[in-house]
């Protein structure tokens, strides 16, 4: 039988952990760990681009190309992927002014360089266009063949299929949960969670919180992105982005900093911190009910050992 490679190692381990917190006004809750699937490739990184590098090595691609900004964890855990695959990758990066000024790059960018990644930085009108940028064309006609294009945040079909494991696996860990919770960005976790709920013929309610400021757009591309969105009872909170995407609040770090005090789970500043807090403040609000046992996806974000 053929060895597997270094990727399909990442996935013969067992699955990740589910850790049992503190029950809180009456409510049991649930971490599902996925912090812990690899230093950097880690959370919701890791289950997006399982299948993404699997069909890439499968068509024979050489490189992958993907979009996003100065600290996105979705860039740095493509790059690390690629360089465990022998891919080589490029990432289209946006913030023209980052160009010629690698003094002024994120820890992400740099680590990503690191592991052999090319940046393009684009402008901001550009990297509105993205997909359609002529830079980002002619950039990728230069190459030698065309590299398997991954989008922004790595929420694609296959991202979906991959966050959907998720599901399978709790199946075998756990009772059905009333609840199940995740930080949205771009939604792509949200719209694979919702997958999982169906398909695992749950009647589990799918809670997304965005970190962006006016997230209820993402109701649109939820539903896009999600093929049973009409089978699951799912609901997006958008009042916990405390100032907008990367910006936090006083309540919102201190509450971090004295979870991860009480429980040794660390959040990260960007998602997890905010995820977490707004789990509390619904069962505070009676949001989720006494009696529920509410499951908050760890989406990691700690690459960088950055928390909250
Ligand atoms: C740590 C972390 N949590 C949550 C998210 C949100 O995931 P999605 O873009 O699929 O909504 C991201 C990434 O974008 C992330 O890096």
């Amino acid at each position: 039988m053929k060895k597997p490679s270094k990727w399909q190692r990442l996935f013969c381990q067992k699955t990740t952990t589910v850790g049992q917190l503190a029950r809180y006004k009456g409510v049991n809750i649930s971490i599902k760990r996925d912090d812990l699937n690899h230093k950097i490739i880690q959370g919701n990184k890791l289950r997006k681009l399982k299948y993404n590098i699997e069909y890439a090595l499968k068509n024979n691609y050489t490189s992958i190309a993907t979009f996003g900004g100065a600290w996105s964890n979705h860039v740095i855990a493509t790059a690390a992927a690629a360089h465990l695959c022998h891919l080589s990758s490029i990432g289209f990066i946006r913030g023209h002014e980052l160009k010629d000024n690698p003094h002024k790059w994120s820890q992400t960018l740099a680590q990503a360089q690191q592991y052999g990644m090319q940046l393009i930085f684009l402008s901001r009108l550009e990297y509105k266009k993205k997909y359609q940028a002529q830079s980002v064309k002619n950039h990728i006609a230069k190459l030698p063949s065309a590299p398997y294009l991954i989008p922004e945040g790595g929420s694609n079909q296959l991202a979906i299929k991959g966050v959907a494991d998720i599901i399978v696996e709790l199946n075998q860990q756990v009772n059905e949960p009333t609840h199940i919770l995740t930080a949205c960005g771009t939604g792509g976790t949200l719209a694979g969670l919702i997958d999982g709920v169906a398909k695992a013929s749950w009647q589990t309610t799918v809670i997304g919180i965005p970190v962006l400021k006016g997230g209820e757009y993402l109701q649109q591309e939820i539903e896009t992105l999600s093929t049973y969105h009409h089978k699951v009872k799912w609901q997006l909170y958008c009042a916990y982005h405390a100032g907008g995407y990367a910006k936090t609040s006083k309540v919102v770090l201190d509450f971090a900093k004295k979870f991860s005090h009480d429980t040794q789970i660390p959040l990260d500043r960007v998602y997890t911190s905010k995820s977490f807090y707004a789990a509390y403040d619904l069962i505070d609000r009676g949001e989720i009910t006494p009696g529920s046992h509410l499951i908050i996806l760890h989406t990691g974000g700690l690459q960088g050992g950055v928390t909250a």
